[in-house]
Parts: C-alpha cells; structure tokens; sequence
C-alpha cells in the first residue's frame, strides 16, 4: 500500500512495490488455428518468432523490475499455451486448478498441475468445474481483509466461484461478463495494487457494477479504448504497472494518480485474444 504525502489517491501517493513470484510459458508453438473468442482470427498470419520476441521482452521487464520468474516448457499441439494466467489460480500457497472450457486447451491444465506438484510449497486443489484460471480470478490482498474477485458468463461457471472459495478460504464475489469482446475477467479488470484496481464497468452486468462502485470507490475507470486495446490485461507489482502499448490514455490516467507505467508490444499474442496478464500467472504465498 502506497503512503498519502497530500492527497490520497492523487500523484503524490508514493506507490510501494511488493516483489513477485510469476509463472510464463513461451510462445514457441503460439499460432491461431482455431476460433474460441472474438479477436481470433484463422486468416491472419501469426509469426511464432515475432511473439517470442516481444514475450521475451515482457520477461525481461518483470525481471528487470526486480521479480523471479518462473517458467513451464511450451507443449507441441497447444498453441495458446503462453496464456499461463490460465492454468491456476493461486493465494496463500493454494493452487486451484483449472479446468479448460474448450477441449483445444484442455492439455494444458495438466502442466500447470505438475508445476505446482513438483515444485515444493505450493499446494494443489484440482477443479471438478470449468474454470480457466487467473483468466477469471484476481486477488486483493488488502480490500476487505482480503478478497477474490470472479468473473463468469463465458468461460468459467459460478459453481467454480463457491468452489475457489472453499479451496482458498477467502470470500469470492461473483461477477457477470456481458460482452463477449471481454470473455474473461482479466481483459476487464486488473489489480493494480493490494488494494484497489482497475475496470472497464460496460463489459460487466449493471448489477456487477454496481457491486463494483460499493467495494472499490477509488477504482480507477478505463474507457473503451483502453479496453479493446488490452490496456486493463496488465500486471502491477504495487508501484510499476506493465502493460500493453497502444494504451495511451489508460497509462496517462495511472501515472496521474502515481503508478509508472512501461508498456510492452505484443501485437502478436493480441492476435490470440490476450495481453501482457494473460501470459503471466502469479504465484502467491
Ligand atoms: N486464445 C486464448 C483463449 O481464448 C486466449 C486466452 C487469454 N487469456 C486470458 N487470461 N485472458 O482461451
């Protein structure tokens, strides 16, 4: 949490990183070859070399910026594989798996799993409902003690809500994705600290709004071209918030209330439906 100097919330907050754990999966065998949401596109060209460029400088920022990185080995016949904030979801330790909606990607699930069953620390809840992941779920450490927030209406189903929530042992509040340009949470909405976040309120239920507005009265709002841009697909340690080029304003209005801000192209990997959240999975403990 950042300290007020004047006025809190405004730029002369002094934002405070925490360090980070991440999980990422190279983009090698990245390519489009089928159709599970709105920006896929079969016929337009994908360069698996271009995408392991930019990724690899999205790497390079995150350790650069101070956090370890992880990575799982990219499979052969799993072409959204870099999209490792799908995999799991982890607080407090606890992974809760995942459990792909479409069959294309159900393969995945199983690396994730061994991840954190080989790799000492961490627990492991497998799912029994459809659930992608980190894609739906996003944890605020410091609001109200402690707080998941989950997304459905595409992807996940509300069942996986009650069951994190059993898993983990922190409340979960459910919210409904209504525009299917914005299938999971975290093209919607981002944590951009321990305690506040960041949102596009139009891609959620009036109703999700409004429980929005209730427990986040400081959310900083994006507008609709931050969001088509996947602006809100971003990745804040409390201070630096590393997000997609071509976010312009959305950047502007975090610095304005004393975020930095680096952007990151990866054009490529927005041809697959995601940004700079969707390739990064954070492991907590
Ligand atoms: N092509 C992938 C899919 O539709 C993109 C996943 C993006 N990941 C995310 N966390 N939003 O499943």
């Amino acid at each position: 949490m950042g300290t007020a100097t004047a006025t809190a919330g405004g730029p002369q907050m002094q934002r405070e990183p925490r360090r980070r754990t991440y999980l990422m999966c190279s983009p090698e065998h990245f390519a489009v070859e089928y159709v599970i949401n709105p920006w896929m596109d079969t016929s337009v060209a994908v360069d698996a070399a271009a995408a392991v460029a930019q990724w690899e400088r999205l790497r390079q920022t995150l350790v650069g910026l101070g956090h370890e990185v992880h990575t799982l080995n990219p499979q052969v016949g799993l072409p959204d594989m870099v999209f490792a904030a799908n995999g799991a979801f982890v607080v407090d330790g606890v992974a809760y798996g995942a459990r792909f909606k479409y069959p294309q990607r159900s393969a995945e699930a199983k690396s994730h799993q061994e991840f954190y069953e080989t790799n000492p620390g961490w627990g492991f809840v497998a799912p029994t409902v459809v659930n992608e992941g980190e894609g739906d779920f996003a944890y605020l450490p410091d609001a109200h003690g402690g707080l998941i927030l989950a997304g459905h209406g595409f992807r996940t189903e509300t069942a996986a809500h009650a069951e994190a929530q059993e898993a983990l042992g922190r409340p979960v509040v459910s919210l409904r994705l209504v525009d299917p340009a914005f299938y999971h949470l975290d093209v919607a909405l981002a944590a951009l600290d321990d305690a506040n976040i960041v949102y596009y309120p139009e891609a959620f239920s009036p109703a999700s709004r409004k429980v929005l507005a209730q427990l986040f009265p400081d959310a900083v709002v994006a507008d609709e071209a931050d969001a088509r841009a996947f602006g809100i697909n971003l990745v804040s340690d409390g201070r630096t918030v590393v997000l997609n080029t071509g976010s312009d304003a959305l950047a502007a209005k975090l610095r304005a209330v004393g975020y930095e801000t680096a952007q990151v192209d990866l054009s490529e990997l927005k041809k697959g439906g995601g940004s700079v959240k969707c390739c990064v999975a954070e492991l907590r403990h």
